[in-house]
């Protein structure tokens, strides 16, 4: 496949940085995942808008307006469709600070970032009956990263660990909890449950990420009449729950069937997935 790095493409194979990076030595940068479907980008606005405030965040001048970012999508896509036929793209983003010709913790001055970008193939578009949905099985643990879960780092050891400890438990993704028991998100998507037909989601803070699935999902699911909440739920209250829900850019609006074991409602994919992700590509597409 074809990467993007520091303004030229190349095949990903000769795509080099050097070790000194601060992206490798201390993962001092900001990413974005992008999903494409036949070429059509998802949240564009919204990624873009949200790096942009991530690397203000962490004092990293944008390098690129996002007219150029789009160009840079539209190239990557453009360039790797013969590589992946499904069409189904992600493009993956990543402004690290830069290179430094030594290792010390204070942000450097005066060096360039380096910007890298490739693609990837993604899942398909979820089907929209609930009997050929993918449904996942999810651990629970207590969110043990950092305290500033809304920027998108590319430190991403945190998530990385609690991720891994879904797979060790034979599962696929790990729903987190505060220190207070409150559910914030998981490892690498945000998190929604359904009770008595209404649909809810944490409200955004430092504990998790404004993911552009989620925004959307908001309006979608609004705009279909559906009712739906920001509001805090507990663990319990999430094992409790008739649905719960996984929203990411590689994921769209996911079913979960168990959650640390325990079946979730019936233990099937629930009758309020089917009407929400409906909504959703009814709104995306
Ligand atoms: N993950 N929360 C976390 C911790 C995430 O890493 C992600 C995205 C999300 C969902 O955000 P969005 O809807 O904007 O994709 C929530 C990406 C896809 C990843 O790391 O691969």
């Amino acid at each position: 496949t074809i990467a993007f790095l520091n303004g030229e493409y190349m095949p990903l194979s000769e795509a080099k940085i050097s070790p000194m990076d601060r992206g490798f030595l201390f993962g001092d940068g900001i990413y974005e995942v992008i999903p494409t479907y036949s070429g059509s980008a998802v949240g564009f606005k919204g990624h873009t808008s949200r790096m942009a405030q991530g690397l203000k965040a962490i004092e990293i001048a944008n390098p690129y307006s996002a007219e150029e970012w789009q160009d840079i999508l539209t190239s990557l896509v453009e360039k790797n469709k013969a590589f992946i036929e499904s069409g189904n793209i992600g493009v993956y983003f990543h402004v690290s600070r830069g290179t430094d010709t030594k290792r010390f913790h204070a942000y450097p001055k005066n060096i360039a970032p380096t910007v890298f970008g490739f693609a990837f193939e993604i899942a398909p578009p979820q089907p929209t009956a609930k009997s050929e949905a993918r449904p996942f099985k999810v651990a629970l643990q207590q969110d043990k990263r950092w305290q500033r879960c809304h920027i998108k780092s590319t430190s991403l050891l945190g998530n990385v660990m609690h991720y891994q400890a879904g797979v060790d438990a034979g599962v696929n993704e790990t729903i987190l909890y505060n220190s207070e028991g409150m559910i914030t998100e998981a490892s690498s998507c945000n998190v929604f449950m359904v009770k008595d037909g209404c649909i809810s989601t944490p409200p955004l803070n430092h504990e998790l990420l404004p993911g552009i699935t989620r925004a959307i999902a908001i309006e979608a699911f609004k705009q279909a009449g559906l009712v739906v909440t920001e509001t805090w739920f507990s663990k319990d209250e999430l094992l409790e729950a008739d649905e719960v829900w996984l929203t990411s850019s590689s994921k769209e609006v996911a079913p979960v069937v168990e959650v640390d074991g325990k079946p979730i409602g019936t233990g099937e994919v629930g009758d309020v997935w089917e009407k929400a992700i409906k909504a959703y590509h009814a709104y995306k597409f």
